[in-house]
């Protein structure tokens, strides 16, 4: 094991993350919960301390137990990490007047003698790093040497090669540190981990966590077809079996022959319990003349509760709600500087649920990441062309459908859409897309057809590339496939007369239209 000791830094996950691309097994503890009970019980083969908000000047700031530091193996201490590292080892921290840095800074090499930690590090005079830091370390602990330096942080790099301790004031985890991999794999080469760990070992980990947390209770998940809510459920199943109930709210909303997928999937193929209620006429009619998209967004979700409330009264003594939240949902409100953030789209989700049923939550994705997810189910024999599935919004097609909703705009939506994706998977283009979709325009053209003037709707195709969502690009097709396609849905799709393709990167558009 690998513990990181957790101080409440927005990206902790993010270290584990990288861990696990390197095949390395660890458990992330808060400060709080890291006793020398706890450090015996995990005998782990190094530590990590991550960074965090508080400030080491500060009386009652959090601290790990001195034990950490007598174990006898290697320790990384990271931002706050460090500076902990650096109070409880004999040096001095300072708070920062002015020199603080956020952001992008470079590191330049410092010393002559080459250490581990950093092979494959300096092959340029500089390397870019990730800074997040107010305070800074003022004078190093006995022992310890500078191995990199910043403008900002005098003390970038530092470390006790003797003892194999290691603090850094930049985050070696995020993506804006582009040798941090190499920087984290160094550490772990150091501690002799032989990454050897696999998702199948989470698995398991996580069916047997899942049983100590659920016992012999009840279980309730609420499927929405989706990558994560079915990797989730799929995942309980195996752990619990029959003590779990999947709850499928058909808004009306969703795409050609995709309920009767998730249906035949999850009751029939997978033998697991599964309610299907079907409320389109119930979402539909309650849409009706609503175009706002915010209205339309609080709308679905304000119904969504109520019918998943109603259904899951209907199973008898349940006490736990399963969800497949993952981890960039737990983060994506909060930016990564911290800074405030305003809400661009109201998110479709069942926050306030939990509580207002009684039920206490599992979650067993909430440290997982998209792809992770994706292996995870691979691993539990999920069908390859159902983990690939681009995402899908809560929504769904209301969203893709600007102003007003009606059920004959819904059936051209789909059918131009399936004719879409069937294209790009023709093609060959499925995987290398995050997300394609089509988008019904509220407006009408004239056309010609035949010897005939047509009055039709126009539609806009999207396929985006993205890491998470949060930014993405435009794909770029070649004229041909966008030619062949647009051909293609006037000629299959009848209400549809002119094709459009949407180039906008987000920002500044988002990824749905609305
Ligand atoms: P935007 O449009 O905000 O979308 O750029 C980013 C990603 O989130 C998906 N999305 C949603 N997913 N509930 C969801 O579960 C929602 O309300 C929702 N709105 C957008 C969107 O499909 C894209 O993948």
């Amino acid at each position: 094991t690998l513990l990181i000791i957790d101080f409440g830094s927005q990206v902790t996950q993010l270290i584990a993350r990288r861990l696990r691309e390197l095949n390395v097994y660890c458990e992330i503890h808060p400060f709080q919960n890291v006793t020398p009970a706890l450090l015996a019980e995990t005998a782990p083969k190094a530590v990590i301390l991550s960074g965090g908000p508080a400030s080491v000047i500060d009386a009652g700031s959090p601290r790990p137990p001195a034990e950490v530091f007598e174990l006898g193996v290697p320790v990384l201490g990271i931002c706050y990490g460090q500076q902990v590292m650096m109070e409880m080892l004999g040096g001095r921290v300072e708070r920062g007047d002015g020199t603080s840095e956020f952001g992008r800074a470079w590191v330049e090499r410092k010393g002559d003698k080459h250490p581990d930690l950093l092979t494959g590090w300096f092959l340029e005079a500089r390397e870019q790093v990730w800074m997040s830091h107010g305070d800074h370390v003022a004078k190093l602990a006995p022992g310890f040497e500078v191995l990199g330096t910043s403008p900002g942080a005098p003390f970038a790099i530092t470390g006790d090669r003797a003892r194999h301790f290691y603090a850094v004031q930049f985050h070696p985890e995020v993506h804006h540190t582009p040798n941090g991999r190499t920087f984290l794999e160094n550490f772990v080469k150091i501690a002799g981990f032989t990454g050897d760990w696999t998702m199948a070992a989470y698995k398991d980990e996580a069916i047997r966590l899942i049983r100590e947390q659920v016992g012999d209770a009840r279980v309730i998940c609420g499927l929405s077809g989706g990558v994560d809510s079915s990797v989730a459920a799929v995942l309980i199943h195996e752990a619990i079996g029959d003590q779990l109930t999947c709850v499928f709210v058909d808004h009306g909303l969703l795409r050609q022959n995709e309920a009767e997928e998730v249906v035949g999937m999850f009751r029939d193929a997978y033998n697991i319990p599964l309610i299907h209620a079907d409320e389109a006429d119930l979402f539909l009619g309650e849409l009706e003349g609503v175009s706002d998209p915010e209205v339309k967004r609080k709308t679905i979700g304000r119904l969504f509760i109520d019918v998943f409330q109603r259904e899951a009264n209907k199973i008898e003594g349940a006490s736990f709600l399963a969800q497949g939240t993952l981890y960039p949902d737990v983060i994506e409100s909060v930016s990564f500087s911290g800074g405030p953030s305003v809400t661009i789209k109201s998110h479709h989700n069942v926050g306030g649920l939990p509580e207002k049923m009684g039920l206490k939550l599992v979650e067993p994705l909430r440290e997982l990441f998209k792809d992770e997810v994706r292996a995870l189910g691979h691993e539990l024999g999920l069908p390859a062309s159902f983990i690939g599935r681009h995402p899908f919004p809560g929504p769904g097609l209301a969203i893709r459908c600007p102003g007003e909703i009606t059920r004959d705009k819904l059936e051209i939506l789909r059918k131009a859409d399936a004719v879409y994706i069937d294209q790009i998977r023709k093609h060959g283009l499925y995987d290398e897309i995050w997300q394609a979709f089509v988008a019904l325009l509220p407006v009408r053209t004239v056309g010609v057809m035949g010897d005939g003037r047509t009055y039709d709707y126009a539609c806009a195709l999207r396929a985006v590339t993205s890491v998470d969502g949060m930014t993405a690009d435009y794909y770029p097709f070649s004229h041909d496939f966008l030619g062949e396609t647009a051909t293609r849905i006037i000629n299959e799709v009848r209400g549809i007369n002119r094709v459009t393709y949407d180039i906008t990167s987000k920002p500044p558009g988002t990824i749905e239209w609305e």
